[in-house]
């Protein structure tokens, strides 16, 4: 487990209470409106009470929603807070793989090589990431998802549950624009567009959204 001591996990959600079970050792929850004092034996502090009392703490940002996950990265960052990045020890990272600051990946997953991971990405847990993956900032894979290899995967990306993203080839590899929302199931035959909505076996274009990430 690569980890920092102290720790402070932004978010008191379903995500956040997660993310401490496989931390164990962590010092308090961040929210931004906390409705209890206490979670998981742990205080739940404010943003400004964390700040404060804990200046020399790493975040995690624990949130399940790539755009809110920007938007806490740019708070912590302007509070000059920095941030702490997780992979759990069953975890077999080859060397070719790097994970930026702030990101998660949970138990039971497999990346094989020359992988490029973003800050703050958050990968669930059963998941397969082939080789020449590069997967962008406060991108999400929801648990089971498996991702061929030369697959490139824009920024606050959400990737349903067991959704497949089929290999690209080094010359094309296939793209998943920013901010694009993959349904639960989905099997993704070939590049996709920006900020939209894509489910079904072959996954097709559902909607779009109106506003760009
Ligand atoms: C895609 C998803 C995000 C829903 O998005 P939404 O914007 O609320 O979309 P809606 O529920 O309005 O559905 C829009 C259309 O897509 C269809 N649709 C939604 N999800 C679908 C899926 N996974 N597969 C196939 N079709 C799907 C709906 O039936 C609807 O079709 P219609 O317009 O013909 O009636 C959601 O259905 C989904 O798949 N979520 C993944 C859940 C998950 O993996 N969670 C893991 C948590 S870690």
């Amino acid at each position: 487990v690569r980890t920092v001591k102290k720790v402070g996990i932004y978010g008191a959600g379903g995500v956040a209470r997660e993310v401490a079970w496989l931390m164990g050792d962590f010092v308090a929850f961040i929210d931004d409106a906390p409705k209890v004092s206490e979670l998981r034996g742990k205080p739940v502090l404010s943003f400004n009470q964390f700040a404060s009392l804990h200046q020399d703490a790493s975040v995690l940002i624990a949130v399940g929603n790539p755009r809110v996950r920007e938007r806490l990265a740019a708070k912590c960052k302007a509070a000059g807070l920095s941030f702490a990045t997780y992979v759990q020890s069953d975890l077999k990272v080859d060397t070719s793989v790097t994970v930026g600051e702030g990101s998660i990946l949970y138990h039971g997953s497999t990346f094989t090589v020359d992988i490029q991971i973003g800050q703050h990405v958050q990968i669930n847990p059963g998941c397969t990431v082939g080789h020449d993956v590069r997967i962008a900032d406060y991108t999400i894979l929801a648990p089971g998802v498996s991702v061929g290899g030369n697959v490139q995967i824009g920024k606050g990306v959400w990737v349903g549950t067991g959704a497949t993203i089929i290999n690209g080839t080094p010359e094309q590899p296939l793209t998943v624009g920013a901010g694009t929302v993959i349904g639960a199931g989905a099997c993704v035959v070939g590049s996709l567009e920006s900020n939209c909505l894509y489910v079904g076996v072959p996954a097709v274009l559902k909607k779009r959204y109106a506003t760009e990430l």
